[in-house]
């Protein structure tokens, strides 16, 4: 049986991916539907109603509530049903929700999730307002928590935002000789891997697990982040939009230096010279421009080369599993590094 069913607008569905002990999947069906109520009462509540109908929108609209899983399998590796778990799920969750509406502000995104964003109904203050809303609430939420997890979340905060700005920065001057490629692992490092890999930590401390155990689960999460990111990366490249749901080669249109991107750049072999200059010549401008770059694209070596570091890192992370004990808990986590290397949306 899977470990997640899908949510209503939900796009990436982890559906289908883990077939699990029964008690662990009776748990994490548990978690997961408490953390949906919680969600839900914590965005009715707000005093007004627009914060609320804002809130609902960003916060109810689908998504693959990776986050809250991770922290209900982190808890898995101490006492998973001790208070303050599900306040974990939920605190990340929310974390999440305010980086998107502040992130579709700065991408200027018109949708959400299948839906119109908020920035794109209400405009760019209103959006930035209701991201701010819900980290607040995330903020009082981890106020109640062992102190250890108000760290963790003052700190992913931080690395969020980290992450953001040394995306728009770019790499660093000459000067600082800051290589295309490190420059890319620490933007995602930032915004992607730091929440994936606080949410399993967070989950453990709250259950108590050992301090071992929470470095390990951390470590795990950062190289599974890492790969995560990759992923939604090469699926720009390679997804068919029927099943993603997202347009194809969104990314390479809006000239987002993605990791394929940047291998084949660095690519000064002969065979690589087409798409070099392709990339080099400014956006494409027509369809059928788009459609070659995205074909040479799809075809090149560097769609191999990204897809094998997609695979280190996933075996970094499953690497990190040794440190755990074995049991359900843990070949869910390994069978996530499965997931990841197959996903098609
Ligand atoms: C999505 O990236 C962006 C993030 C997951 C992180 C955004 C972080 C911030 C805006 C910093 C502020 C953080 C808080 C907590 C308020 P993407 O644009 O590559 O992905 P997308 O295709 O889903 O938009
Ligand atoms: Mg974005």
């Amino acid at each position: 049986m899977a470990v997640l069913t899908r949510t209503t607008h939900d796009r990436g569905s982890l559906a289908g991916m883990a077939q699990c002990d029964p008690e662990l999947e009776s748990r994490l069906r548990q978690g997961m539907a408490a953390t949906e109520d919680r969600l839900r009462a914590c965005v009715a509540q707000a005093r007004h109603p627009f914060t609320a109908a804002l809130a609902d929108r960003v916060v109810m609209s689908g998504g693959k509530r990776l986050r809250p899983l991770m922290v209900l399998l982190g808890a898995e590796f101490g006492e998973p049903g001790r208070a303050g778990v599900v306040d974990a799920a939920m605190l990340v969750e929310l974390v999440h929700a305010a980086s998107l509406c502040h992130d579709d502000v700065m991408d200027q995104a018109g949708t959400r999730r299948g839906a119109p964003s908020i920035n794109a109904v209400h405009g760019n203050r209103t959006a930035v307002l209701a991201g701010n809303w819900l980290l607040a609430k995330g903020g009082a939420i981890a106020a109640g928590l062992e102190r250890e997890s108000l760290l963790l979340h003052t700190r992913v905060t931080e690395r969020l935002v980290e992450g953001q700005l040394r995306e728009l920065a770019g790499p660093a001057p000459d000067a600082f000789h800051e290589d295309a490629l490190a420059h890319y692992f620490a933007v995602i490092s930032g915004k992607s891997a730091s929440l994936i890999s606080v949410s399993l930590r967070i989950g453990a401390v709250q259950a108590a697990a050992p301090d071992a155990l929470v470095r390990a689960l951390g470590t795990y999460g950062e190289h599974l982040g890492l790969a995560f990111q990759i992923s939604d990366d090469l699926l720009d490249v390679t997804s068919d939009s029927s099943v993603s749901g997202k347009e194809q080669g969104k990314d390479l249109a809006a000239g987002v230096p993605s990791l394929p991107v940047l291998l084949a750049l660095a690519d000064q072999r002969p065979k690589a010279r087409k798409l070099r200059e392709l990339l080099t010549s400014g956006r494409p401008a027509t369809a059928r421009q788009h459609r070659r770059l995205l074909s040479l694209l799809r075809s090149s070596d560097a769609m191999t080369d990204a897809r094998a570091m997609m695979h280190d890192r996933l075996g970094l992370a499953r690497a990190a599993l040794a440190d755990l004990p074995a049991g359900p808990a843990r070949s869910v986590l390994d069978e996530i590094c499965d997931f990841v290397a197959r996903r098609d949306r």
